[in-house]
């Protein structure tokens, strides 16, 4: 098990990223070291996502640090002021819609932020006599998608080709790439994980799961893209960060590993199970839910299917998903009916002030 002190968490104010703090403060008995979350804020970064410890400052063990990991003398200042010896990279562009209409900013963020964090690191991490340290590590998160699309059968492995099909996979792709090129050339001490489609708490209401839920709450239509017969891989938030941190704590230097949900659904089977768990919850008939299913325009180059072998991680780690689609579910749409606060301030882009409320102007 490998002893982490000072961890920089980029991107820990997004969807997987504050759930992934969250349970490292709260209930990972082996880490007591300190989390530092870097995080530029976008639409995405949300700091109302981890307020509850944020204003307590996680017992002294948490520390917000508000920028961009595009800004190379910022970065480089936060490594040397928490000495830094371990980098969990969240943060990026995460969603291939906006990708689509603007590629720009994946590029920016995940391909030369990935850079910029991968050669402060090795600049950092460097002995005297020019030879990295081991006792650091960088962990880069990623995704299937870098894998393209699969038939009706077969599945993603950690050796299957890339042949990324959106801007945002591709940034993605280029990102993957870079963090393998930093282990071979230099020597950085680095693992990389590739997850299926996510879903769970605190999700931007932009991704299916939750868009369709408070779609659902609010009465609006909900827009399935082509036929609705494309599939993807589930996995429960919790899941992918039990894995992430088995990577983190057990995995070998160097290697990537597959992480996916073993549950393959089709766009509008899953809308229909999701369409039973909301009526249940909220009291609303699910006939009149249903025919609000709207067949929309397809996204252009939309990947078929993903659908993930997650068998190194299993037999090397011993990792494996442990929630039921149904029950994470279930937690998913009571976590979005509870949490209005959230919502609302998402709607109103109140949390875009809460760092200035709570910090004072910064920059
Ligand atoms: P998200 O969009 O919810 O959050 C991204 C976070 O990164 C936000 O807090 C945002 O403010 C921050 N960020 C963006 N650009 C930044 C920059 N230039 N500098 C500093 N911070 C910046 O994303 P997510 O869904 O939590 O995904 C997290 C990671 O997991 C991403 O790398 C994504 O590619 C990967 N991933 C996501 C999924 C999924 O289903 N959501 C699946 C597999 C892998
Ligand atoms: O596979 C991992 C990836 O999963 C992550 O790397 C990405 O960051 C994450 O956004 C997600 O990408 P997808 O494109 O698969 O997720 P999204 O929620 O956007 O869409 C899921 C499926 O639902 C996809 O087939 C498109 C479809 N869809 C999506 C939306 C938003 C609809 O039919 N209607 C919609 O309104």
């Amino acid at each position: 098990m490998r002893s982490l002190k000072n961890v920089l968490v980029t991107g820990g104010s997004g969807f997987i990223g504050c759930n992934f703090i969250r349970v490292l403060l709260n209930k990972t008995p082996d880490f007591n070291g300190r989390i530092i979350n870097l995080d530029a804020l976008t639409y995405a970064g949300n700091a109302l996502s981890l307020a509850e410890i944020d204003t307590k400052h996680g017992g002294g063990r948490y520390f917000f640090e508000h920028g961009d990991i595009c800004d190379r003398p910022f970065v480089e200042s936060i490594f040397d002021k928490y000495e830094i010896d371990t980098v969990i990279h969240f943060a990026a562009e995460s969603h291939v819609d906006r990708s689509i209409l603007g590629p720009e900013a994946f590029i920016k963020t995940n391909v030369m932020g990935t850079y910029t964090l991968l050669d402060a690191a090795r600049n950092i991490w460097k002995r005297a006599g020019g030879s990295m340290r081991e006792d650091v590590l960088f962990h880069h998160i990623s995704t299937d998608e870098v894998y393209g699309s699969l038939g009706d059968t077969g599945y993603f492995t950690e050796t299957t080709a890339y042949d990324p099909r959106s801007p945002y996979s591709a940034s993605k792709a280029s990102s993957d790439h870079l963090v393998m090129a930093y282990y071979h050339t230099y020597g950085l001490p680095v693992t990389l994980s590739n997850c299926s489609n996510n879903y769970g708490s605190y999700q931007f209401p932009e991704k299916l799961i939750p868009l369709m839920i408070l779609n659902m709450l609010e009465g609006k239509n909900l827009p399935v893209y082509g036929g609705g017969k494309n599939i993807r891989d589930w996995v429960y938030v919790e899941d992918h960060n039990s894995a992430v941190w088995a990577v983190i704590a057990k995995g070998r230097i160097g290697e990537k590993y597959n992480i996916g949900g073993g549950n393959e659904w089709e766009n509008i089977k899953l809308l229909s199970v999701l369409i039973d768990i909301v009526a249940d919850q909220a009291g609303l008939d699910p006939d009149k839910i249903w025919e609000t299913i709207t067949y929309v325009k397809d996204r252009p180059g939309h990947d078929r299917r993903y659908a993930i072998d997650f068998s190194k991680i299993k037999d090397e780690l011993g990792w494996e998903p442990g929630s039921t689609f149904e029950d994470g579910l279930k937690k998913t749409v009571a976590w979005y009916l509870k949490n209005r606060e959230w919502i609302d301030g998402i709607r109103s882009g109140e949390y875009k002030n809460w760092v200035e409320k709570n910090y004072g102007k910064r920059g």
